[in-house]
């Protein structure tokens, strides 16, 4: 029995950032943790003590059902909490499924909204799991460069734009760029979109991914995408901001124009056939046990500022993070790959652009340790002073 050729074609074009982050193990079981700089998977930081508390008071509620199957768009006051938290005038509980992550949040929205053959237009750089959920949908995913200061082209979207299109992909603040969409680039956007249904009488559905959206570095905000376009659903999650990414817990938002009874169905039918069911219930109910859902981002922009601080005096080309947990780089070598290999080699391990549609660049995690953080940009300045020629 072989795989099939799909498996086949993706181990071969893409996973770059499992396999990085397999490599990441293999180092660390062979040199130990601390003699390897591991920024290759965006890894949050570690839950604080509010959250693990969470989860033990969530796992040890009792009631009749508890463990047993639920509505497939989650508890209904997880969905009320949920839905306050969204603070858009309109939400309501109504408006919310709760997923496995944003990913199943993504998915689900793909397989409601979108037909089999559909586009879906996305910007590159791009998270490439966007590619495996549009495929997914059997759906082709389109994107299209951001421009050189990673903000929307929006002729090069106009232009991507067809009779066939059905969905635009966005993710705010963006991995692996940093950057966040402001309220020019959205209004830009959705002007089009509206012309887009006048031309072709197709509403483009607006897919936000918005999973860093607690995690914005003043003077950047960020911008309410519902308050500009009807036809909009969020995809979030908790994964990042609370530190519980294995704990596979986040949720969809509509927009009130696209909340009824249809949609409804459709999503939970989406949740069933793509075999989420649900989202896990320990961490929906965890989520009811925590008093606020805000969070400390002071440690993420430390670290923000302290890559940026060191690339700079190394003279790296990097982009500010606005958002996120990455600093994206332009690669010192012309060969990104070959760096890559020497990083690992010297067992730093950050993810090549090829990765995320834009082989010129390199991605680094920086929600790790200081100390990591300062091995790998040693590690770095030192290969950009060599600067190989390709
Ligand atoms: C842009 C983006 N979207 C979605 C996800 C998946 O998030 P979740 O763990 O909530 O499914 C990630 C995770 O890295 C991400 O970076």
């Amino acid at each position: 029995m072989t795989i099939s050729r799909w498996s086949k074609a993706q181990l071969q074009d893409g996973g770059w950032i499992r396999r990085m982050f397999m490599e990441g193990l293999r180092l660390r079981a062979q040199y130990g943790d601390d003699a390897v700089a591991d920024l290759s998977i965006g890894q949050p930081l570690e839950a604080g003590d509010a959250i693990v508390d969470a989860f033990r008071a969530a796992s040890e509620e009792r009631y009749v059902g508890r463990f047993g199957y639920m509505p497939n768009l989650g508890y209904q006051e997880v969905r009320e909490r949920t839905a306050e938290d969204v603070e858009f005038p309109g939400i309501t509980a109504d408006s919310i499924a709760m997923t496995s992550g944003a990913a199943a949040a993504i998915c689900i929205a793909l397989r409601t909204f979108v037909d089999p053959g559909d586009d879906v237009i996305g910007v590159a750089p791009y998270f490439p799991e966007f590619r495996l959920y549009c495929e997914t949908a059997s759906a082709r995913f389109v994107p299209v460069r951001v421009d050189d200061d990673l903000r929307l082209d929006l002729d090069a979207i106009s232009a991507a734009l067809s009779p066939h299109t059905a969905a635009v992909l966005l993710n705010s603040p963006s991995n692996p760029s940093g950057h966040a969409l402001d309220a020019a680039e959205l209004h830009g956007l959705t002007d089009l979109l509206e012309a887009h249904k006048e031309r072709h009488d197709r509403h483009v559905l607006l897919i936000v991914d918005e999973v860093y959206r607690r995690l914005i570095y003043s003077p950047y905000e960020r911008v309410e995408p519902l308050a500009l376009y009807p036809h909009t659903v969020l995809a979030r999650s908790f994964s990042k901001d609370l530190g519980i990414a294995g704990e596979r817990i986040g949720y969809l938002v509509l927009h009130p124009s696209l909340v009824s009874q249809e949609t409804h169905l459709g999503l939970a039918q989406a949740m069933r056939a793509l075999g989420f069911v649900n989202a896990p219930a320990t961490a929906q109910r965890a989520m009811l046990h925590l008093a606020s859902w805000d969070i400390e981002i002071g440690p993420y922009r430390e670290r923000r500022d302290l890559v940026m601080q060191r690339a700079r005096e190394s003279d790296i080309d990097v982009a500010e993070p606005q958002g996120g947990i990455y600093a994206w780089l332009r690669s010192p070598w012309p060969d990104t790959l070959a760096l890559i290999d020497e990083l690992a080699r010297r067992r730093v391990l950050l993810t090549p652009g090829v990765a995320f549609g834009v082989p010129s660049h390199l991605r680094l995690c920086f929600s790790a340790p200081r100390k990591k953080l300062n091995a790998a940009l040693d590690t770095l300045a030192e290969l950009t002073s060599t600067r190989v020629s390709a």
